[in-house]
């Protein structure tokens, strides 16, 4: 737990005079800021009230944000009965049965849950036995391309239809897709469940219960489901868009199958929600954190937005947020580049254009402040060649520690704008006040540019060309 600890948003690094923007810059923005917060929430009440929505709002997928108090609202009022109820459910049937689990989803229906495993479960979960684990399943990701040597080598990987005689050998698929059609996640369907089929040998009541679905309320999914005779189905409720929907059952089952503390994810969201709501332009990280992106694009040309995760765990938490800021408010010839970076790691790939290249970028550190593991320390030894015994105390913190400062230090030489978010850790509550920061901040920066976050229609051509050269 975080101890209910917020993150924070820290826009010190971007006050710069040539490069950057002021303090008074940045307060200068406050009504608009506030304007757009009152737009985002008034959403949600005309989602609610199945008011008619304006042509230019549409779609209006707002439901996203109280979700996480619904859920957990719910769950408290008849815990067997609610939806996170019923997820626990499965998750613990799941994890009893099988080592497995193979998530088919692509987009905002897998990066969720593939951010969720990288935070929160331990380094190498995968690689680790049943026992150390914990008994919870191993989890992959498939259904999210078409490239035939990845299926191949994970098919091979689960016994390509051998027959599962223990829990050692069963594995299960969850398979997400809101509109049920999308031709990646379907293809690999059709190929998994063959297999998984197989491997159930005459046990035909076995795959409805190894199928778990997560998708709307009608399709193409939702009927294949039917016909297999899946025990569980989990929707994607309506006004939750695909890259809002990891606080759903999208991101909160797999989750949930993995043994993270899903209450502790949404009990996050909900704390950033109050924060988004009631603090002040200046002291709320959502509207500074928008405020700043904004003023740096429209005043300096920063369209390109990096956000440099300091912790290896986070890759996939800056992957998710690349797409969701990508999909939301690329549009209309409009909208910022993002690039997640891993540091130190990319220090060594790509610090060098950060710190001397094009003057279009702005810099957003996530900084964990607590690890996970014990620090770990350099340590002494006889082999002193490397000179290493000087650091022999110092622990790897110590030393990324040293690393974020020199950083930041050599950007701010370089009047390169930076600003920096710290989370408490990488446990759920401080991933869940993350998740919800950025997609309040995409809703709020969408309204302030007067660009609809939910709408995808560019995905739609692809999707339509690409059926059609397919003859479908
Ligand atoms: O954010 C989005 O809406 C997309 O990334 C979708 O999640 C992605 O296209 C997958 O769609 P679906 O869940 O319908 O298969």
């Amino acid at each position: 737990m975080s101890d209910g600890k917020l993150l924070t948003y820290d826009p010190t690094g971007v006050f710069l005079a040539e490069t950057g923007i002021s303090p008074e810059d940045l307060a200068g923005v406050a009504t608009q800021l506030e304007a757009a917060r009152t737009e985002t929430m008034a959403d949600v009440q005309l989602f609610h009230s199945g008011g008619t929505v304006p042509k230019e709002k549409e779609p209006l997928d707002s439901a996203f944000i109280d979700m996480p108090n619904r859920l957990l609202a719910e769950y408290r009022a008849d815990r067997d009965a609610s939806e996170l109820g019923r997820i626990l459910k499965t998750a613990e049937r799941l994890r009893e049965s099988v080592d497995r689990v193979v998530v088919l989803g692509i987009g905002g229906s897998y990066m969720g849950a593939r951010a969720l495993m990288d935070a929160c479960c331990e380094p190498y979960f995968n690689e680790l036995s049943r026992a150390d684990r914990g008994s919870r399943p191993r989890m992959y990701f498939e259904g999210n391309n078409v490239d035939n040597d990845a299926s191949q080598g994970l098919l091979r990987l689960l016994g390509n239809g051998k027959a599962a005689k223990s829990v050692d050998d069963r594995w299960a698929i969850l398979v997400i897709s809101k509109s049920g059609g999308t031709l990646e996640t379907a293809a690999a369907f059709r190929q998994f469940l063959a297999k998984l089929q197989c491997s159930c040998g005459d046990d035909a009541d076995a795959l409805g219960d190894l199928v778990v679905p997560v998708t709307g309320t009608s399709g193409r999914l939702f009927d294949l489901a039917g016909a297999i005779g899946c025990k569980d189905i989990y929707n994607v409720p309506d006004g939750v868009g695909g890259r809002f929907s990891v606080l759903s059952a999208v991101g909160l089952l797999p989750a949930a199958v993995l043994g993270l503390n899903v209450v502790q994810l949404l009990e996050g969201a909900v704390a950033m929600n109050e924060h988004f709501q009631q603090a002040s332009p200046g002291e709320n990280a959502v509207l500074d954190y928008v405020g700043v992106s904004h003023l740096l694009e429209e005043k300096r040309g920063a369209n390109i937005r990096i956000m440099s995760v300091w912790s290896k765990a986070l890759e996939a938490v800056g992957l998710w947020y690349d797409q969701l800021l990508a999909e939301s408010l690329g549009k209309a010839e409009r909208g910022a580049t993002p690039l997640t970076t891993v540091n130190t790691r990319d220090l060594h790939s790509r610090a060098q254009q950060h710190q001397e290249g094009r003057r279009d970028k702005l810099i957003t550190n996530v900084i964990v402040d607590n690890w996970r593991c014990d620090p770990l320390a350099v340590g002494h030894s006889e082999l002193n060649q490397d000179k290493l015994n000087d650091l022999a105390d110092k622990t790897l913190p110590d030393l990324m520690a040293a690393a974020i400062q020199g950083t930041n230090q050599a950007y701010r030489d370089d009047n390169r704008p930076t600003a920096d978010i710290h989370l408490p850790d990488t446990k759920e509550h401080a991933i869940g006040q993350f998740f919800q920061m950025m997609m309040l901040a995409t809703v709020v920066e969408g309204r302030l540019m007067g660009i609809n976050p939910y709408g995808q229609p560019g995905v739609e051509g692809y999707k339509n060309n690409m059926s059609r050269i397919l003859g479908r």
